[in-house]
């Protein structure tokens, strides 16, 4: 077991990790694990834009209204504050550095998604906003001396001592590696792995909502997943997302008989809230005995598509299918989850020492239901910020080297496990959540899952070295801690909806916690 001492651990290089240690580097040396390359993260991925006031048409008290609205009575005021005013602050920091969005002539280009009532959407190579994101910030760490970085590491677990964070395991290709850190950040993004149908990368599999829960912080809000509408539905090709900005910019659904169904629904039809689109849509399948629906930009100018959404264009026509001529058939996929560790404005968990921020937090900025596009704004205004409150803990004191080196060795050699089926489980717990906790669920559906969940109990007692079998015991814990609390909201309500309890009950004010062991302590 390799030892090593740092000031800050940054665990995840999103956009919530890489913020965060460029804020940190300013006061120390930063290491950045992340269990892949270094790009792969959600961020990546992230299409549609990033929601922020800066056009002279809007106002932060109007994206504050949009975001409170969309979170369906369970937003955090204070958390939604924060986000819509440090916001155009930290985007246009970005800029400063290098990030180039899509304009129209000189001004900056807007767009719009559901549930926004201004055109407020940052975009950036038509539809490959979170890569020049991405890009920005990666070559911004890397010019930074202080950071160092470590791909295809993958955090175990936290070290923890009288109740503190002290750091991180991580398994590296050759060995374990025990870090030492006076700060950890969390940052290591969503869940969405844990269903079969997700618009998520790999690297989604729930790890530090995990990792954080064994260490005894406070999971929030776990039952509240985002479906988006619109991933690719052809079987032999990724799930691959179809931007809501496409319905923004005028795309339009379609059931298998041609027909335009969202006006049935809401009034505000292709730009409903998520929720919405994505129940309409299963609503129509059902009645029409199909497994997807059809987005239809045919009567859009066939160059503007090319242009507008150029990566989503090629990748589709990657397939046969050219969205400027052909219907393209779509459903609903997990997309993103709105619980996590919970934090405050200033990214502490409920472990000292420990910090979250971007995905795997749970600030209550989104409440039941994220409004579209606020996730990559919150990544950079809460990495920013756990990023400074981590940097406040520099004086913390290290236990002696050897001894937490031996300590953890130990534990390494005594539990490590092997089985062999772990592929084989992971398939079927992900069939199991899609089929019983995705977009409608109900108390039969939930019992049936944790029934099918129980039979692999026996994996949370293991301990693991190779890495997919540590993000199988993830997804499995995460799995568990969604499942039941999906079973304890007996209401509809945002992305959470009970066809047994089909309204909004008496806990639309209350947060849902989940919690392990008897570490709790107050926040730091
Ligand atoms: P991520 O960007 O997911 O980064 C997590 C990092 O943690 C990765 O580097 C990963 O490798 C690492 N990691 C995970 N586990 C471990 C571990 N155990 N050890 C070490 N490292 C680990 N939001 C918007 O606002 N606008 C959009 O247009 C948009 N489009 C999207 C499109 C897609 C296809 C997807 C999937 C999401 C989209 N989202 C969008 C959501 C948004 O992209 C994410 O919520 C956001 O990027 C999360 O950032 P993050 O930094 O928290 O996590
Ligand atoms: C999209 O482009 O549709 C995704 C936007 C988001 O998830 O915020």
């Amino acid at each position: 077991m390799q030892n090593i001492t740092t000031d800050f651990l940054v665990i995840g290089s999103g956009i919530a990790g890489l913020r965060a240690a460029i804020e940190l580097s300013a006061h120390g040396r930063v290491i950045i694990v992340t269990k892949d390359i270094p790009t792969e993260s959600s961020t990546e991925y992230a299409q549609g834009g990033v929601a922020v006031v800066l056009s002279d048409e809007d106002e932060v008290g109007i994206h504050f209204e949009d975001t409170i609205k969309a979170g369906d009575g369970l937003c955090r005021e204070k958390a939604v504050h924060v986000l819509v005013e440090e916001g155009p602050q930290r985007i246009s920091e970005l800029i400063t550095w290098g990030a180039e969005f899509d304009r129209e002539g000189t001004k900056l280009a807007f767009t719009i998604e559901a549930a926004h009532s201004r055109r407020r959407i940052l975009h950036a190579h038509g539809d490959s906003t979170g890569r020049e994101l991405e890009r920005v910030l990666i070559s911004k760490a890397r010019a930074d001396k202080n950071i160092r970085r470590l791909p295809f590491c993958t955090a175990v677990d936290l070290i923890i001592e009288r109740n503190r964070c002290k750091g991180g395991y991580v398994i590296s290709a050759e060995n374990g590696v025990c870090i030492e850190a006076v700060s950890t950040v969390l940052a290591t993004g969503g869940a969405g792995q844990i269903f079969s149908r997700t618009t998520n990368p790999a690297v989604a599999t729930g790890d530090g909502m995990a990792i954080a829960y064994r260490a005894g912080a406070v999971l929030e809000d776990m039952e509240f997943v985002q479906f988006h509408p619109t991933a690719l539905f052809i079987p032999s090709a990724p799930q691959f997302l179809l931007s809501e900005a496409m319905r923004g910019e005028g795309a339009l659904l379609k059931n298998k008989e041609g027909e335009m169904f969202m006006k049935r629904y809401h009034p505000d039809a292709e730009l409903a809230p998520r929720d919405v689109v994505s129940r309409a849509i299963i609503s129509e399948m059902a009645a029409t005995g199909t497994d997807h629906v059809y987005l239809d930009l045919r009567h859009l100018d066939s160059g503007f598509i090319k242009g507008r959404f150029p990566r989503i264009y090629s990748t589709c026509l990657e397939h046969s299918i050219d969205i400027t001529v052909d219907l393209v058939p779509v459903s609903p996929a997990a997309h993103y989850i709105m619980g996590g560790v919970k934090t405050d404005t200033n990214g502490c968990t409920s472990v000292r020492g420990l910090y979250a921020a971007g995905e795997v937090a749970c600030t209550g900025v989104h409440g039941a239901n994220r409004l579209a596009s606020n996730s990559l704004l919150e990544g950079l205004v809460y990495g920013y910020r756990a990023g400074k409150a981590a940097a406040q803990r520099k004086t913390a004191s290290f236990r002696t080297r050897n001894s937490m080196a031996e300590d953890n060795a130990l534990v390494r050699e005594s539990r490590t496990d092997v089985f062999t089926d772990s592929n084989e489980i992971r398939a079927e717990l992900r069939k199991v959540m899609w089929q019983n906790v995705g977009i409608i669920r109900s108390k039969a559906s939930l019992d049936k899952a944790l029934e099918c969940l129980s039979a692999w109990k026996f994996i949370l007692g293991m301990d693991f070295t190779s890495r997919g079998e540590i993000e199988l015991k993830n997804m499995l814990t995460i799995a568990f801690i969604i499942t039941e609390a999906a079973l304890r909201r007996k209401e509809s309500i945002g992305a959470h909806y009970r066809s047994d309890y089909p309204s909004t009950g008496r806990g639309r004010l209350q947060h849902s916690i989940s919690v392990a062991g008897d570490r709790l302590l107050p926040p730091a």
